[in-house]
């Protein structure tokens, strides 16, 4: 039915969204989805929902049910509860907040605890659009993946920098790594 897309995989990947409250994480995904970034009053996310989203990875679909979880301290034990069927995680920091990024070890700690052991993960250094405000550099991102053994890219839900490619790079390595 298509020339170029061979293949749609069966299997939907489920893939969650965590880091802090404030980092970017529904404008990260409502970007992705809709192209679209709000700015203005922040609203902190309360319940959790999933968006479906098809990534085409060499001539397949690959189907990615997306999680946007509340980053806000009272509803992390709610949050537990949906790592263990990950597929995939993209922990988000601010690189405009400190804290943001130094919480990073903590929650790369409860991942180790809640997920599955062969669980992708996608670390990303969002608000790369804000230079003057920047509290975090690139290369500090880099050596907190690598000690991690993680994937890293610097975002911006407002420019769109890497948006595509950072769920991208997750598709991919569902694909290859299953
Ligand atoms: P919780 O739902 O509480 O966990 O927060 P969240 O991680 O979903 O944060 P959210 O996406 O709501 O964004 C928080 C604030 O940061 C909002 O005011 C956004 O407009 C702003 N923001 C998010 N991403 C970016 C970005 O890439 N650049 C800039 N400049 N602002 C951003
Ligand atoms: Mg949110």
């Amino acid at each position: 039915e298509n020339d170029i897309l061979e293949d749609t995989e069966q299997k939907t990947h489920k893939t969650i969204l965590l880091g802090d409250s404030g980092v970017g994480k529904t404008s990260l995904l409502v970007k992705f989805d809709t192209g679209k970034f709000q700015s203005g009053n922040f609203s902190a996310t309360v319940g959790i929902g999933f968006t479906n989203k098809i990534v085409n990875v060499d001539q397949t679909r690959i189907k990615l049910q997306i999680w946007d979880t509340a980053g806000q301290e009272r509803f992390r034990s709610i949050t537990h509860a949906y790592y263990r069927d990950a597929h995939a995680l993209l922990l988000l920091y601010d690189v405009t907040n400190k804290t943001s990024f130094d919480n990073i070890r903590a929650w790369l700690g409860e991942i180790r605890e809640y997920a599955q052991g062969d669980v992708v993960i996608m670390l990303l250094g969002n608000k790369a659009d804000c230079g003057p405000q920047r509290a975090i550099r690139r290369e500090e991102g880099e050596r907190l993946a690598r000690e991690y053994n993680v994937c890293f890219m610097e975002t911006s839900a407002k420019s769109g920098q890497n948006v595509d490619l950072a769920f991208l790079a997750v598709a991919r390595e569902l694909k290859y790594r299953q």
